[in-house]
């Protein structure tokens, strides 16, 4: 069975690893500072806070930036953490429809969702395509909202020369065992605010105002480590280890060159060979934009999704589909039943999730493989 993704992990992970086991230093350490600054830097950024997941980094910056009671205007169409982390923080997801070519928030449809209880907004980058940030920067100016981006999907990508992550007040990425760059679980929040760093490195770290390795660090040359911390809230336990960042600094310096690089190429394999099979539409790279796959989306356009990934099953090829609408899920029916969030409105959500069909990629899928997905592909009576 060809997997839907697999990650892109080697001897040189190994031997970073080895080294941060050497160290004696496995926790939140300075290798976590190390890959936080060498991140910053890729990204664009001045700061950039590891932590445990994406999802504990979106329940830290909404957080941080004083959500609770208001709504968030969210997609449905994204994974499930990104509306989890609004309700974390007693905040009401207002779910916006998606463009049906990019599958990002619909930027007209979001304008007319803002009300005076809005307080953000979080535009997914989904499938490392770009949101349209120039128009959510229009719209949160005008209305004082705040703008996190979810890149979780997205990390490499482009707006307009810039990479997302510096699009908005902070930027959220994933590093969990799928996406394009991975540390096994982990993630990172990017934004240029200092006084946002030092409160998020608190909320990372149980409240605490100064963590073991700043201790350890603020006595000089001499490594002599200091005990002595405030707690100056109830923080979370959410930060990111030394193990983790010894993966990333490698997976980090593979990003541009074999990570995504080996992910666009497999994308523009498949959009050559499927840009004129008639019942797909292959996914779009807009004006403006440098995407990355995170997954390759097409769109099955004759009603057969599900019996064409029954097909690629049966032929030893994986598929996913990403995603089920948020809110159809049993436990946010509940919350639409109970009146806790409002029943959302959209169509192009709708319809487009049930034509959603993503194929296998990633950096080391094979040319003989990715042929194989092709042939097969097209072998189905569409
Ligand atoms: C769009 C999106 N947001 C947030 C997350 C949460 O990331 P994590 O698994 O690192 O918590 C994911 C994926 O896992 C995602 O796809």
């Amino acid at each position: 069975m060809i997997p839907l993704f697999r990650p892109s992990l080697g001897e040189e992970e190994l031997n970073s690893i080895k080294k941060t086991f050497e160290s004696g230093w496995v926790g939140l350490g300075p290798r976590t500072k190390e890959f936080e600054d060498a991140f910053a830097r890729y990204i664009g950024t001045k700061h950039a806070v590891g932590v445990a997941s994406a999802t504990d980094g979106l329940h830290i910056i909404l957080k941080s930036f004083g959500v609770e009671g208001s709504e968030v205007l969210t997609p449905s169409l994204t994974f499930i953490s990104t509306n989890h982390a609004i309700l974390y923080n007693n905040a009401k997801p207002v779910f916006v429809d998606v463009e049906e070519d990019t599958l990002c928030v619909d930027v007209g449809d979001l304008n007319e969702k803002v009300t005076s209880k809005t307080k953000a907004i979080i535009p997914v980058h989904y499938g490392g395509h770009p949101v349209d940030m120039n128009a959510i920067n229009e719209i949160a100016e005008d209305h004082n909202l705040v703008v996190i981006e979810d890149a979780a999907h997205a990390v490499g990508a482009e707006y307009n020369g810039k990479k997302t992550g510096t699009l908005g007040d902070a930027g959220s990425f994933s590093f969990q065992a799928i996406k394009n760059m991975t540390t096994g679980e982990g993630g990172m929040l990017t934004f240029d605010d200092d006084a946002l760093d030092q409160r998020l490195r608190a909320l990372r770290w149980v409240g605490i105002n100064k963590d073991t390795v700043s201790r350890a660090m603020s006595q000089g040359k001499e490594t002599r480590y200091s005990w002595e911390y405030d707690v100056v809230e109830l923080g979370y336990k959410c930060h990111m280890s030394d193990i983790q960042a010894a993966i990333g600094l490698i997976q980090l310096k593979k990003l541009d060159n074999h990570l995504n690089a080996g992910r666009t190429r497999v994308a523009e394999a498949y959009n050559k060979a499927f840009r004129d099979v008639e019942w797909i539409s292959i996914p779009v790279e807009k004006p403006g934009v440098k995407r990355v796959y995170w997954n390759y989306a097409l769109k099955v356009e004759n009603g057969k999704r599900d019996e064409f990934g029954e097909y690629l099953r049966e032929h030893g090829i994986s598929y996913g589909v990403h995603y089920l609408p948020n809110h159809l899920h049993p436990f946010y029916q509940e919350l639409i039943n109970n009146g806790t969030i409002k029943e959302p409105h959209v169509p192009v959500t709708m319809e487009v999730w049930k034509k959603i069909l993503c194929l296998p990629i990633y950096a080391d899928l094979k040319a003989e493989e990715v042929n194989y997905i092709i042939e097969t592909v097209k072998r189905f009576e569409g």
